[in-house]
């Protein structure tokens, strides 16, 4: 059976890039539009949907399109704020007024290249942009501060900084043919001419999408999923999400180069103190700190422990520092199955999308996991099914764990 499961593209990101809103900004563990309309037809229109594991809220964005209440949680600032700025309205008012201010600006910002412009301390920045590439770039910023404010200032901007953040991507030499994100060979030079036209475009697609009013709300906070608490008293009717993976794969990569420029990070070690917030986060100090790292007193599945031994005694390199790291993982994904309780509805449907991944040989059955600790946890109807193979390594799945609270 397991050999006629597809890549199912459909159920990626890579089906978001053309859906409005949902293709702003790329986050290649983002999961596509359609999954979530299926988990989310036959419910009624008043039920409150949750997502803990935020994102680039694409659960959060498809239930308003729907007309739901949704919440939404993360820990990392810049996806709070991106959340939140893809799921308001914008009056046409305020497009018109930003497509006019931008043509301005980019009328006046070229007598500022050169000039003494704030440039994001990126570790190596010169693999990402050539020095002329970062001039042009550090001119504009400068110039769309000086006209809309910092990222934060304004929400009715939220726009302009969102094509911003496009438009340095898409002049960088970062490369997404891979898994996570690589680099180009090599660092392509560009001219005014060329950010122009880019920006202008960006700014375009963006305004036009952002036409269309999404009749439901969004919220998306700032919370650890690991330590829910309440929702001034709200109860949650059906969960839709995806949260981090076993497999050594941090956000803050892929999301470093938009953070730096919208100054959500500042220095290279605060990178690495988010990415210890983050489930399954490897950045910088998020891998030492897990030496010292000791399970607290919780009781998990015992088929979590058996995987982590199984780990453990493999004769990998760095194979004790890795069966911790699994056993982290499965230890935070406990707290966060247990501290969402408070906030579920009787009744309520929940969704994981969850990968599964190998160390020196020994499979991770994240689903398989996972379902334990819901059943320890008191979860009921719990199953899980395959969604999708992940890429050519034939081991690699996507699955979903339905449960009832
Ligand atoms: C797989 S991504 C979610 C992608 C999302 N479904 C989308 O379509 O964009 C997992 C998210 O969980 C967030 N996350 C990791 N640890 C968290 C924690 N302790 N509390 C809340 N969010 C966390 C990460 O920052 C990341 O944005």
């Amino acid at each position: 059976m397991i050999s006629t499961i597809q890549q199912r593209s459909d159920y990626t990101f890579k089906a978001n890039r053309s859906l409005g809103r949902h293709g702003w900004l790329r986050l290649t563990p983002a999961y596509g539009v359609k999954l979530v309309e299926k988990l989310l037809a036959n419910v009624d229109r008043e039920a409150i949907v949750i997502d803990p594991f935020s994102g680039t809220a694409t659960t959060a964005l498809v239930a308003a399109e729907l007309g739901h209440q949704a919440f939404s949680f993360d820990i990392n600032p810049f996806l709070i704020w991106l959340g939140n700025a893809k799921c308001r309205n914008y009056s046409e008012h305020c497009l018109i007024d930003i497509r006019k201010q931008v043509k301005q600006v980019l009328k006046e910002y070229k007598i500022l290249i050169g000039g003494d412009n704030w440039t994001p301390k990126i570790f190596h920045i010169e693999r990402w942009w050539s020095s002329d590439t970062i001039k042009i770039l550090s001119a504009l910023r400068t110039a769309l501060v000086n006209q809309f404010g910092e990222p934060e200032d304004n929400d009715d901007y939220n726009l302009v900084w969102i094509a911003f953040c496009r438009l340095i991507i898409e002049s960088s030499s970062a490369a997404f043919n891979h898994i996570s994100m690589s680099f180009k060979e090599t660092v392509d030079e560009h001219d005014c001419e060329y950010i122009d036209e880019l920006f202008l475009s960006i700014v375009e697609l963006i305004l036009m999408s952002a036409q269309q009013n999404i009749c439901g709300s969004v919220q998306v906070v700032k919370v650890d999923a690991r330590h829910i608490t309440e929702l001034d008293g709200i109860k949650i009717d059906k969960a839709i999400t995806s949260p981090p993976y076993p497999n050594r794969i941090s956000y803050i990569r892929e999301l470093r180069p938009y953070m730096y420029w919208t100054k959500f990070l500042n220095e290279a070690k605060e990178a690495g103190e988010l990415d210890w917030l983050a489930i399954g986060g490897t950045w910088g100090i998020a891998t030492s700190r897990l030496n010292s790292w000791q399970l607290e007193d919780e009781t998990l599945p015992d088929e979590i422990l058996a995987t982590v031994n199984t780990i453990k005694i493999s004769d990998g390199k760095n194979a004790s520092i890795l069966a911790v790291y699994v056993l982290k993982y499965f230890y935070d994904m406990h707290l966060h199955l247990s501290s969402l309780r408070s906030i579920l509805k009787d009744g309520c449907e929940l969704h994981y999308i969850v990968g599964n991944s190998t160390f020196f040989g020994n499979m991770v059955d994240t689903a398989a996991l996972l379902s334990e600790s819901m059943r320890v946890l008191g979860y009921s109807k719990i199953s899980y099914e395959i969604v999708r193979k992940r890429n050519c390594n034939k081991s690699l799945y996507e699955y979903c764990i339905s449960a009832t609270w």
